[in-house]
């Protein structure tokens, strides 16, 4: 499982968005890889239009319908087609609500991805929420140069064996088919990544790429 989070960069929202999706749906065709996307919510629906691949948003709120202004009420994302949800993302932690954040996403029908810092963290999650997938994301790596996969390949294999039977997912500098194929051979499920793409020049080669690592031996 790849999935490519556009956050809020310019080049992945509003009419970008749909073109960025698009351009993920053409290669999870031509490679058969299992590619989605996490959308701002703003997006969600255009998107959603647009592309056959699921399209996680990037949070919701415990909220229900109704007097919740300006939530983002999972039930709302869910009927308006989000495959799930990504949770406590490191530049959205909320890791004191979690428990009826998870309890209001399961509700609707959402998967969940719960984000961790470190591996700890990815244990605790995975025991207490028994999420879809957790994802470690070592935070000082976030938007770097550098992999997860090469400058910390300890925190991929500690979190594997923490995590037990939970999928596990690993983002941070992410950039190509071999931090995928890595990633996989360290025994991760899948990446979670962002600027690789949403800053490349060309982003269908490096989705090729990165789905290439996916049946890649390193
Ligand atoms: O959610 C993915 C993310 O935080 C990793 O970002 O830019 O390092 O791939 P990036």
């Amino acid at each position: 499982m790849i999935i490519v989070n556009f956050k809020n960069y310019e080049s992945a929202v509003g009419e970008n968005a749909v073109a960025l999706a698009k351009i993920h749906e053409v290669i999870a065709q031509e490679t058969g890889a299992p590619l989605a996307v996490a959308v701002s919510a703003f997006d969600l629906v255009q998107v959603v239009a647009a592309v056959k691949i699921p399209v996680f948003v990037q949070h919701v709120d415990a909220a229900d319908f109704g007097s919740s202004t300006g939530s983002i009420v999972p039930q709302l994302a869910k009927n308006l087609g989000a495959a799930g949800t990504l949770l406590n993302h490191s530049e959205k932690r909320v890791v004191e609500q979690l428990p009826k954040l998870v309890a209001s996403a399961k509700a609707a029908g959402l998967q969940i991805v719960i984000c961790a810092e470190n591996d700890d963290e990815a244990a605790k999650f995975a025991a207490e929420f028994s999420p879809d997938f957790v994802a470690v994301e070592p935070p000082e790596l976030i938007g770097g140069d550098i992999s997860v996969t090469s400058a910390n390949p300890e925190i991929i294999e500690n979190s594997v064996q923490k995590v037990g039977s939970t999928p596990l997912l690993v983002g941070a500098g992410v950039k190509n088919g071999t931090d995928v194929a890595t990633a996989l051979r360290l025994g991760a499920a899948g990446v979670l990544l962002a600027s690789g793409v949403t800053k490349a020049d060309d982003p269908a080669e490096v989705l090729r790429d990165l789905a290439s690592g996916l049946n890649q031996k390193n």
